[in-house]
């Protein structure tokens, strides 16, 4: 009997590929950076390291504002920007398009705000139709703030942040416009200024390329002019404190993060080197091939996109829905005999979907190498499909590189 009749190969030897939405594959030049003795925290290279980390945050949030850093994962940015702005009591109205404005409104409650909630549709982007309608039933001004997400990594809806400014504007509504970015910043084009948002916050473990434990929270005039008079201010978070002069280590309110901000200060320069256009147009491209591919894929009870409206669709991760396809299988299969890991559903459509991240340090190669493994495991589970997803996410990936994307 041959040997290769009887020897189950591992598929899995090699590289791994984590294609989690988030943390995200952390580039060699970030590990390398972080990877140093700790210096003075006092004097020297560090404080050159916070000023370049600091003086490059604006630009990557499209704002003249300045940014706050954060030791924390994202979970902190929330509360920094909440407690900073707003005092117990406020009301404030949370759109939720999938699951993190839901677990942000849970934070605003548990703070001492009064929570009110939009929630979209199934598999839809929330609707600035509805947040008008809303603000225009609030003649006295009892909403302080709009809470959203640009997109939503559980069900990868992206929504279109500068419609529901104007929806503010439409009602002449003074309620502060406060965006959690942290799946899109630096993967999806995103102008704080030019937008009219009032508070944008970000972390460092998804398109950011650094491992979890930054977060950044980019305050505009109005949300500073808020924290005048905000009283849930406690001392770790608040702006004023980490504003006076004194020792550089009270921009963190303490020992810096050291290790992280070489970290990030690597990444946000291969941010620039790359450029936002082209790192806007890079996720735009990749995401479109992951979205050739489940549409060539989709057949009845089997795979579909989970965002319904094409324009609805986060180009920083993409949700799958499984239909009659077992979920955990698949992903099982991905990860134990190819050595890609798919991110588990989350969620209304946990159990029922899986999710691909293509945001950051991720390319063609590592794009298709995902989908391959998922039509391998498709086609080893004799599961309904329509079509190559491969060839089509090759073929959208011509038509970019022919210039047509
Ligand atoms: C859109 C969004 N907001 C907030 C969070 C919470 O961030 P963290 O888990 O870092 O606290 C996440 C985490 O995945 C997210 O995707």
């Amino acid at each position: 009997m041959p040997e290769s009749a009887v020897v189950k190969p591992s598929l899995a030897a090699g590289p791994e590929i984590v294609a989690i939405p988030g943390p995200t594959v952390v580039p060699a030049r970030v590990l390398s950076a972080m990877h140093r003795a700790m210096p003075d925290i006092y004097d020297g290279e560090l404080l050159a390291v916070t000023d370049e980390v600091f003086d490059t945050l604006p630009g990557l949030a499209g704002t003249s504002s300045r940014g706050f850093v954060t030791i924390s994962n994202g979970h902190g940015a929330w509360e920094m920007a909440l407690t900073n702005t707003l005092s117990r009591g406020d009301r404030v109205l949370v759109l939720d398009c999938g699951r993190f404005g839901a677990v942000w409104a849970e934070m605003a409650s548990f703070d001492g705000l009064d929570v009110e909630m939009l929630e979209a549709a199934p598999g839809r982007a929330n609707d600035p139709a509805r947040l008008e309608e809303r603000l225009s039933l609030d003649p006295s001004h009892d909403i302080k703030a709009v809470l959203m997400v640009h997109a939503d990594t559980a069900s990868s809806a992206r929504n279109d942040v500068p419609a529901f400014r104007r929806a503010i504007d439409a009602t002449g509504h003074p309620a502060l416009l406060m965006v959690d970015c942290i799946a899109t910043m630096g993967c999806e084009r995103f102008l704080m200024d030019e937008w009219g948002v009032d508070l944008a916050l970000a972390a460092s473990q998804k398109g950011l390329m650094t491992p979890p434990g930054l977060g950044f929270v980019w305050p505009g005039p109005r949300a500073l002019a808020a924290h005048a008079t905000a009283d849930l201010r406690t001392r770790y978070w608040d702006w004023t404190y980490r504003t006076e002069q004194g020792p550089h280590y009270l921009r963190y309110c303490g020992t810096p993060p050291v290790a992280h901000l070489f970290g990030i200060r690597e990444a946000l320069r291969m941010i620039e080197e790359e450029g936002l256009e082209a790192r806007w147009a890079r996720h735009r491209v990749l995401a479109d091939a992951v979205r050739a591919a489940v549409e060539a894929w989709s057949a009845p009870g089997g795979l579909s996109l989970n965002v319904i409206e094409a324009s609805e669709r986060s180009n920083s991760v993409t949700t799958i829905r499984t239909g009659s396809v077992d979920a955990v299988e698949l992903s099982r299969i991905c990860k134990d005999e190819m050595g890609v890991t798919l991110g588990v559903g989350v969620g209304d459509v946990a159990g029922a979907s899986f999710r691909i991240g293509h945001m950051g340090h991720v390319n063609a190669p590592m794009v298709l190498g995902v989908l391959g493994s998922v039509e391998a495991a498709l086609s080893a589970m004799d599961a309904p499909i329509g079509g190559s997803g491969v060839a089509a996410a090759a073929s959208s990936l011509a038509g970019a590189l022919a210039g047509d994307g």
